[in-house]
């Protein structure tokens, strides 16, 4: 199976080498600044089970336009939402016409987007539920537990996909109603900017009892809105995204128990939009808790109301403005923006 990647970051160089690993005959298309980096010393992977593999570049055709994609039978779109209509413009006129496109963004939109520019062709919504981040040099490391879902369908090639990537370490999913699963992901991508903003890690966020109570506000906030709009969110993990407002709300000690049960977090863990706000790009958060005050906008009339996920954006909007990184705010400091409560 020939695969491309287009979006040569964190989830596309990680997926990709993963594959490459595994024998695929894979394209990665990328910034030239990436493919300096795969030059050097092609992808360099590593996971928090300690599993470490090394894709040496003869492995890969690194190319820094879409036009290496021509001949590949599936491609993976790995750029960051506000790209995805400019990387579908230069895949239009690109990709073969029985190609299977299969989004692993973030958001709920990305594979509408990519259906209504690359029309003809088979678009497949997909959901990464594990973190990777870069480390530089062509360093990626999954950092936390998690499977690939991918929207269910019956192409052959992508049971050959799944087959490769799980038995090479990524366990793969098939799931109808797809949308459901893309809204649950979107709920646990609620940590993303609390992440970005606090410049804390992943695991120690989850820890501590201050940016817990915002994530649970978030979230509850979120689920309600959801519920409005009659959208109940698929099951990501042993526990349903519905119960994870409570969870949060545990006493530390049982907290750590009940969230070992869902997800493995290594220390290193930190959300893409930290990683967006550290190197001076814009992030996701309106694909993310903006999606949230969308939804609630559209169901007002049924009482949905949003006011702590739209301040959430306003403040991650604030933090890009100034392009200095994460504010670092504590979490008294960042409830108070949110509540107006000190
Ligand atoms: N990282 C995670 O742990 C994680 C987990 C689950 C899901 N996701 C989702 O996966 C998606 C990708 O995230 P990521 O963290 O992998 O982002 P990322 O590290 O920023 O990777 C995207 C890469 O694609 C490049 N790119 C964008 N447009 C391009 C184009 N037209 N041609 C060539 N290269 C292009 C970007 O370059 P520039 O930055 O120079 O534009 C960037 O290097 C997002 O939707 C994210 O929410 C991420």
């Amino acid at each position: 199976l020939k695969v491309g990647v287009m979006g040569a970051g964190a989830i596309g160089s990680y997926v990709g080498g993963v594959l490459a690993s595994a024998g695929m005959d894979l394209v990665l298309v990328g910034r030239p600044r990436a493919k300096g980096e795969f030059e050097g010393s092609g992808l360099n992977l590593s996971d928090l089970n300690g599993r470490v593999l090394s894709v040496s570049k003869t492995r890969i055709t690194f190319a820094t336009t879409a036009s290496a994609l021509g001949q590949c039978e599936v491609v993976l779109c790995c750029v960051k939402s506000a790209q995805t209509a400019a990387a579908a413009a230069e895949m239009k006129g690109v990709l073969a016409p029985d190609v299977v496109v299969v989004s692993l963004q973030n958001g709920v939109r990305n594979p509408e987007v990519l259906r209504n520019a690359l029309p003809g062709r088979t678009v497949l919504a997909g959901i990464v539920e594990f973190n990777v981040v870069a480390q530089g040099g062509g360093a990626f490391r999954r950092t936390t537990s998690g499977a690939l879902l991918i929207e269910a369908t019956s192409d052959a090639r992508m049971r050959v996909l799944g087959d490769a990537l799980s038995q090479a370490g990524i366990a793969v999913k098939q799931v109808v109603d797809v949308r459901r699963y893309q809204w649950a992901k979107l709920v646990v991508n609620l940590n993303n900017a609390i992440g970005a903003l606090s410049d804390v890690p992943t695991q120690e966020l989850v820890l501590s009892k201050g940016y817990r109570k915002i994530l649970a506000g978030t979230m509850d906030e979120a689920l309600r809105v959801l519920r409005v709009a009659g959208i109940r969110p698929g099951r990501l993990g042993p526990l349903p995204v519905t119960l994870f407002p409570y969870l949060l709300r545990l006493p530390t000690p049982v907290l750590k128990l009940a969230a070992g049960a869902q997800v493995k977090i290594d220390p290193q863990a930190r959300s893409s939009m930290w990683q967006d706000l550290a190197k001076g790009r814009p992030t996701e958060v309106d694909d993310l808790n903006g999606e949230i005050v969308r939804l609630a906008e559209t169901h007002a009339s049924a009482g949905a109301t949003a006011p702590l996920n739209r301040r959430m954006v306003e403040i991650v909007h604030e933090a890009e403005k100034r392009g200095e990184g994460s504010p670092k705010l504590s979490a008294e400091e960042l409830w108070a923006k949110l509540t107006g409560e000190h």
